[in-house]
């Protein structure tokens, strides 16, 4: 079996901060969430290295961790215990306030129900983490939302409400959207769990555009074909790393893996 062996993982290796940017190493990572009936242990001790501008696809069964894992990566949730590092940043040691901005920044996060906001138009909702983080300067913030919006084929529909536009339609301009303060690192959790497969696919069209503009992306599906097409794909079952690969053919034995278990 080969093993994946990350190439552009080691942030020690030189090229600076800006070049490693968007490597994630998780050491020793483990989360354990307090209940009346008690403990439940849901990571557990998980060392993984995704490398700057690759695209990893994290899959398991419901319940198997992947949703925390890569909450953990956004600083969205907290690690019991281990280190989480994106670039050159220790997450698990940022405070409250400093997450906050530095997620603003850093990290592009897309969910399964998209999440934008209902009563702005379609190119407001992309202008608002510009406005949040405050990286470009006021004047260019439509003009830069529009060229996002380009990008993701949406530019046509930019006056428009969520509600007036289609499910796949959305979740295009949520990747516009967590494109807005170009962050190296790209999260999405379940992005096609609520589209058709064609649509799916045009969601993925735009992850692979990312990947060419040297972000890293790292995507949790449940979806084999889509699962197939990303470089390193990591297994998680019962909060562990159980399997971990680098090529297509060896995606389809993982993801065999899932189907059996
Ligand atoms: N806040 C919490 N408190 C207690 N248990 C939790 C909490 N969040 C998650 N869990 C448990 O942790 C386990 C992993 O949950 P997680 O959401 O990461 O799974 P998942 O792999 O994303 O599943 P799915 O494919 O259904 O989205 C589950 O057993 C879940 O019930
Ligand atoms: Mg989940």
């Amino acid at each position: 079996m080969q093993r994946f062996t990350s190439r552009s993982a080691d942030v020690s290796s030189g090229g600076g901060s800006q070049r490693s940017a968007g490597c994630i190493h998780l050491r020793g990572l483990s989360k354990v969430y307090k209940a009346p009936a008690g403990d439940i242990s849901v990571l557990k001790n998980i060392d993984l290295s995704i490398g700057c501008g690759e695209f990893a696809g994290i899959i398991g069964k419901s319940g198997s961790g992947k949703s925390t894992l890569v909450n953990m990566i956004a600083g969205i949730d907290r690690p019991t215990s281990g280190e989480v590092w994106v670039g050159d940043t220790p997450v698990h040691r940022l405070r409250e306030a400093q997450m906050a901005a530095w997620r603003g920044a850093n990290l592009g996060i897309v969910f399964q129900f998209f999440q934008l906001l209902p009563m702005l138009s379609v190119v407001e909702n992309v202008m608002l983490p510009m406005d949040f983080c405050n990286v470009h300067a006021p004047k260019e913030r439509r003009a830069r939302a529009m060229q996002l919006l380009d990008l993701v084929e949406m530019a046509g529909h930019a006056g428009k409400l969520p509600a007036a536009i289609s499910g796949g339609q959305q979740q295009r301009v949520a990747i516009a959207r967590a494109l807005a303060n170009d962050p190296p690192v790209i999260i999405a959790d379940e992005p096609t769990g609520n589209l058709d497969s064609k649509t799916a696919e045009s969601v993925f069209v735009v992850f692979e555009k990312l990947l060419a503009r040297g972000k890293t992306v790292i995507v949790v599906t449940h979806d084999g074909s889509l699962a197939a097409r990303v470089r390193h794909t990591v297994l998680l079952a019962d909060g562990r790393v159980v399997d971990e690969c680098d090529q297509s053919q060896q995606t389809h034995r993982v993801l065999q893996q899932v189907s059996k278990g």
